[in-house]
């Protein structure tokens, strides 16, 4: 039986949660914005749902295409590694634990008590709220997913940040944003332009380069660095699964942590089917959550490679496929089409 603090976070469906993340965004410091975004994306309320009432789960994940770990009750220690605030868990995860044998406000806003939450963490931990704010959030969503008792039953050990993770919030920052020098003469050059791609998975991290106007998948898969089959089951050749390299199996999809700007804008190929896979882009022009196989680099960028993928958008949110319109329509309509029918499922 589910307490007060569990019965109302399962109130809330996938779009009152986004709707909370994206009023705390502003709020969230900028090392985790576009992170706490991500993390959203990768684990979402719609499929979770779905396949917590489907008749026999294991024929829906294979109907999905399911591949890989997408169940937060078997990481709920590590699901957010790629969060500045990881390193905050323990502490957060104990405050959340905390407020769930006192909670009794079922009244109070999602992003309010969150940003509660957050404060109490926050000063325990003599850190700025706006560093735990998107943990918390984090948090709250894995007692969803997972259940509060196995979430107390997880240890909240996590491993000490590594790399990048161990500088400070705004040089991490002014880091992700920065690209490589082309030299003395870099200014000269126009096609040759060599960038970093630094990506985080849930075991290890790394880089590969990227040539300018290069997908994200062609350049991860030139890196022989390491035995990737060893590495992920997904992964053929480098570190960002993929398949069929045009935007029709959702093998590839990452989150952008940073230099999001520096990628190509969406094409209407990549919006229409991101939404068919279930994957839910924002509408932004150059979004957090992209397929590596479709994004072009103009400069360094940081991803995090999700644990799993899949293809679920018609089944979970009622995605219809939609035929991809002549040059002559624009990409707007597909967008319009498609979104409409996800808010329809998700009211
Ligand atoms: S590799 Fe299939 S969608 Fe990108």
């Amino acid at each position: 039986m589910s307490n007060t603090f569990e019965a109302y976070l399962n109130k809330f469906n996938e779009n009152d949660w986004l709707s909370a993340i994206e009023t705390l965004a502003p709020e969230i410091h900028e090392v985790d914005r576009a992170a706490t975004q991500i993390w959203f994306r990768f684990f979402p309320l719609g499929l979770f749902r779905y396949l917590q009432s489907a008749e026999d789960k294991e024929k829906a994940v294979q109907a999905f295409v399911i591949k890989g770990d997408y169940e937060l009750k078997n990481q709920i220690d590590t699901s957010h590694h790629f969060l500045y605030g990881h390193r905050f868990w323990k502490t957060v995860k104990a405050a959340i634990e905390a407020e769930s044998s006192v909670f009794e406000n079922g009244d109070i806003d999602l992003a309010e008590e969150t940003r509660q939450v957050a404060a109490l963490a926050a000063e325990k931990l003599k850190v700025d709220t706006s560093l735990v704010l998107g943990i918390t959030a984090v948090g709250f969503m894995t007692v969803v997913q997972a259940g509060l008792d196995n979430f107390k039953n997880a240890t909240g050990e996590v491993e000490k940040p590594q790399g990048l993770m161990t500088k400070s919030p705004n040089q991490i920052v002014k880091v992700r944003a920065k690209d490589d020098s082309q030299g003395l003469f870099g200014f000269l050059k126009t096609i040759d332009k060599k960038f970093t791609v630094n990506y985080t998975t849930p075991k290890f991290e790394g880089k590969f380069g990227i040539i300018i106007e290069e997908e994200i998948a062609s350049a991860s898969a030139k890196d022989r660095s390491r035995d990737w089959k060893a590495t992920d089951d997904r992964c053929w050749e480098g570190v960002v699964p993929v398949e069929c390299r045009s935007a029709a199996c959702g093998t590839c999809w990452v989150g952008v942590l940073g230099g999001e700007e520096k990628l190509s804008e969406v094409e209407r190929l990549e919006r229409a089917r991101m939404e068919i896979f279930g994957y839910h882009q924002p509408e932004d022009a150059k979004p957090v959550l992209r397929l590596a196989c479709q994004a072009k680099a103009y400069g360094n960028i940081s991803i995090v490679i999700p644990p799993w993928n899949g293809t679920f958008g018609r089944e979970v949110y009622g995605v219809e496929h939609v035929e991809l319109e002549p040059a002559t329509t624009s990409a707007k309509e597909t967008r319009t089409i498609v979104k409409d029918a996800v808010k329809n499922q998700l009211m």
